[in-house]
């Protein structure tokens, strides 16, 4: 693990200073937890897949022209990164239903939905992430309505290449978790998609068995939960070597 100085620690990575200013490290653990906490195991070789599986993702998204705080993979478990200003709401994308969609409308799982819908929830641990409204975000200034705006274009930006991408090596992307930080040049602010892109959070089914492979494993006891990610990173051609 680094020996630079934690800036942050969250329940599933580290971010450490950087070797320039503005720059961070992101250290990728093996823990894993779920329900706010109230579920933690440590998945063996979950941090290595999610280093690796992100750095792909990340990669393939900039070079369609998405902006992300993405620099280089360092090593097994640590990724260079820009050092972003949060943006403390997190953005989920749905293309079918499952979780807690299908739990608070009564859906059933895996049933499609008329078109991908986005939804916000608001980052904090003590209240569990609740659901918000775009009028919550804009009204506490935790996004500005052009902020928003840019948020969205790029959520489902990202979410058509990806759901592609997903596609083409046999997995349906029925959801994803995103988040975007502030990030500034030259006195100007960009929004960059922040955070990692991996089985932690988003769900991947099989297209033809809709087996699940994503941290619902993990989260419904399903079993085998580093060989759901490590199935995912074969599929996308990357599994890192033993
Ligand atoms: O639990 P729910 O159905 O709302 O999750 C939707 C998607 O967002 C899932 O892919 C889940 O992994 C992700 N998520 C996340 N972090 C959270 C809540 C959900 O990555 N705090």
């Amino acid at each position: 693990m680094s020996r630079r100085r934690r800036v942050y620690e969250g329940k599933a990575k580290i971010l450490f200073e950087g070797p320039e200013p503005g720059t961070l490290v992101q250290y990728f653990k093996d823990d894993a937890t779920a329900f706010n906490n109230k579920k933690h195991a440590i998945i063996t070789g979950k941090g290595v897949l999610n280093n690796r599986i992100s750095e792909y993702l990340m990669m393939r998204l900039g070079d369609i022209g998405v902006p992300t705080h993405f620099v280089r993979r360092l090593n097994m478990r640590e990724q260079l990164i820009r050092e972003v200003e949060i943006i403390p709401v997190e953005v989920v994308v749905r293309n079918v239903a499952a979780g807690s969609l299908s739990t608070r409308l009564g859906l059933e799982e895996g049933s499609p939905l008329p078109r991908s819908i986005v939804e916000y929830y608001y980052k904090s641990d003590e209240l569990s992430d609740p659901l918000v409204s775009e009028e919550h975000v804009t009204a506490f200034g935790w996004a500005s309505y052009q902020e928003l705006d840019e948020i969205l274009n790029l959520t489902l930006r990202i979410n058509d290449f990806l759901t592609g991408l997903f596609m083409g090596v046999g997995l349906r992307l029925i959801d994803l978790k995103l988040e975007f930080g502030r990030l500034w040049e030259d006195e100007e602010m960009r929004l960059v998609l922040a955070d990692e892109i991996s089985p932690d959070n988003c769900r991947l089914w099989d297209r033809q068995t809709n087996e699940k492979f994503d941290k619902d494993r993990f989260r419904r006891d399903l079993g085998n939960v580093q060989e759901g990610y490590a199935e995912i990173a074969r599929r996308l051609g990357i599994l890192p070597e033993a």
